[in-house]
């Protein structure tokens, strides 16, 4: 048999296999993309003693009525970097805008249910951060009603993040009082592995979700969704797509977090529009998040809706979306490239 690195993969195959990924993943892969898709398909190659890619699309066409190597080929291709407090400053903003709102309210009477859902989440990192987040700033966390759900296409990695289990080098660099606090340490045959304390994983359940499916399997909505370095993988068709379909997954006044590599800001008619015409009126919102914007000191992005790009220095703001809901988010750079995070 052939090696892998010696096969070719043709133009022909490249385009039929990535135009099946994108149609079961949203995954858009570009030319550059070529040799880590043969890479990534090698092993499946190897695993069913094919010899060409085009053998093996013929599998997955023709002899894979259940989608079995269909998923194998998505959890082969799909990309799962992640790690524990990734982007950490969306966990404080979780903390500020989220829990210590909800434990104001809950000291007045009101206690509400806290939904949370970590959409892309790869090994369960992100989810279980989330989770040790909320039990630091929710005092008798037995008292409240809070679902954290992680969710991915990867079946490989969902089954991972279930054990809750991670090599100890994930944790290294968190403060050492933070470990002792969420993680046990393994021993004997577990030495060098921590595992997530019983408490935190109670808070998280995992399913898949494939999130170009029509239908999202949730009846209620969220406080919070984080749906980071995820989006990154889709075109722009895909993510507008999911955008729209997000803001109305969440609760009024929830959040919304992306990646900080994720610009969104080119979904103007989306976010934008309305918000000019906000601050046209002079809504007493946009005035203050450009107070927010000038303490913390760094600057508009150009697409801005204030329109004063060399002048505005705003990180936070509030905008509307064009079904009319309220969103904010934050920008910590120039360039709109920054972390973002939005609500209605
Ligand atoms: C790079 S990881 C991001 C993990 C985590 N959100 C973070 O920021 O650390 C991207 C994840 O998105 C998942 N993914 C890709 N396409 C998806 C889809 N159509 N539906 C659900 N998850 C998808 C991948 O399997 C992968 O685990």
């Amino acid at each position: 048999m052939q090696m892998i690195s010696e096969m070719m993969m043709t133009d022909a195959e490249f385009e039929l296999l990535r135009a099946l990924m994108y149609q079961q993943s949203g995954v858009h892969l570009t030319e550059q993309k070529r040799d880590l898709l043969k890479g990534r398909l090698a092993k499946r190659l190897r695993h069913h003693s094919y010899e060409s890619f085009a053998e093996y699309y013929d599998h997955l066409k023709n002899e894979d009525p259940q989608g079995t190597e269909l998923q194998e080929m998505i959890n082969a291709v799909t990309t799962h970097k992640t790690a524990f407090f990734r982007e950490s400053h969306h966990f404080d903003c979780l903390r500020e805008r989220l829990l210590i709102p909800a434990r104001q309210a809950a000291t007045r009477g009101h206690q509400s249910p806290i939904r949370i859902w970590s959409a892309g989440c790869s090994s369960g990192e992100e989810p279980y951060t989330i989770a040790i987040t909320v039990a630091a700033n929710l005092e008798r966390l037995a008292t409240w009603d809070v679902k954290i759900l992680g969710s991915d296409i990867d079946t490989h990695v969902i089954d991972k993040a279930r054990t809750a289990i991670y090599p100890l080098e994930t944790v290294s660099d968190l403060p050492s009082d933070l470990v002792r606090r969420n993680f046990l340490s393994g021993k004997g045959e577990q030495a060098g592995l921590v595992r997530l304390k019983p408490e935190i994983c109670n808070l998280v359940k995992f399913g898949r979700v494939n999130l170009m499916d029509e239908h999202w399997p949730f009846r209620g909505k969220f406080d919070a969704i984080f749906c980071r370095n995820t989006m990154i993988y889709f075109d722009r068709n895909v993510q507008r797509r999911l955008i729209e379909k997000f803001v109305r997954y969440l609760k009024p006044g929830g959040l919304f977090f992306a990646g900080h590599s994720e610009n969104l800001f080119w979904l103007g008619d989306f976010l934008h529009h309305r918000a000019e015409r906000r601050q046209l009126r002079g809504i007493r919102n946009a005035s203050r998040s450009h107070r927010i914007g000038r303490r913390q000191g760094s600057r508009c992005p150009r697409q801005h809706p204030c329109r004063r790009p060399q002048s505005c220095r705003t990180t936070l703001c509030n905008i509307e979306s064009r079904f009319g809901q309220r969103l904010g988010f934050i920008n910590e750079g120039p360039f709109s490239t920054a972390p973002l995070a939005f609500g209605l």
